[in-house]
């Protein structure tokens, strides 16, 4: 697999939003079970629908989180360009998300290892940079 080391939670991740960051300590649990998830003896499409269905509950969450992300945005910030390029993010994650969907269909077996990257690289770099703004601009606003 991609990336055999669990992700530790750091406090660099932290965006200063108890319920926010709540939601990426479990999201990043989660994506270590993605990570470690490599059974042993199945036929690599076999392995790669594995990976597939544990995708499908990690995107069932991630899709929560998203949206009480955006609850947050609507409640507490006036639309601005910065609200709107985080939503367009998230939007886009989905977008990204269906193309590997419509690989594994078609049988590309070798799917698994390049979602499971880009899983680890898209979450990470999307806490680090587009939550943490929005976690400053949320403690501006008293919550926290
Ligand atoms: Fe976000």
């Amino acid at each position: 697999m991609a990336n055999p080391e669990p992700i530790l939670w750091r406090n660099e991740y932290s965006v200063g939003v108890a319920d926010i960051d709540a939601q990426h300590q479990r999201l990043l649990e989660l994506l270590n079970k993605v990570n470690a998830m490599n059974p042993e003896g199945l036929a690599p499409m076999a392995r790669t629908g594995e990976v597939m269905k544990l995708l499908e509950s990690f995107n069932e969450y991630a899709a929560y989180h998203f949206l009480s992300e955006e609850a947050l945005m609507r409640e507490h910030i006036e639309a601005n360009e910065d609200t709107v390029k985080h939503i367009v993010a998230h939007r886009s994650y989905w977008s990204i998300i269906s193309t590997f969907k419509k690989r594994f269909q078609e049988g590309d077996e070798k799917v698994n290892g390049e979602l499971v990257e880009y899983l680890n690289r898209w979450w990470i770099n999307h806490i680090l940079e587009t939550d943490q703004q929005l976690g400053r601009e949320l403690n501006r606003r008293g919550v926290r």
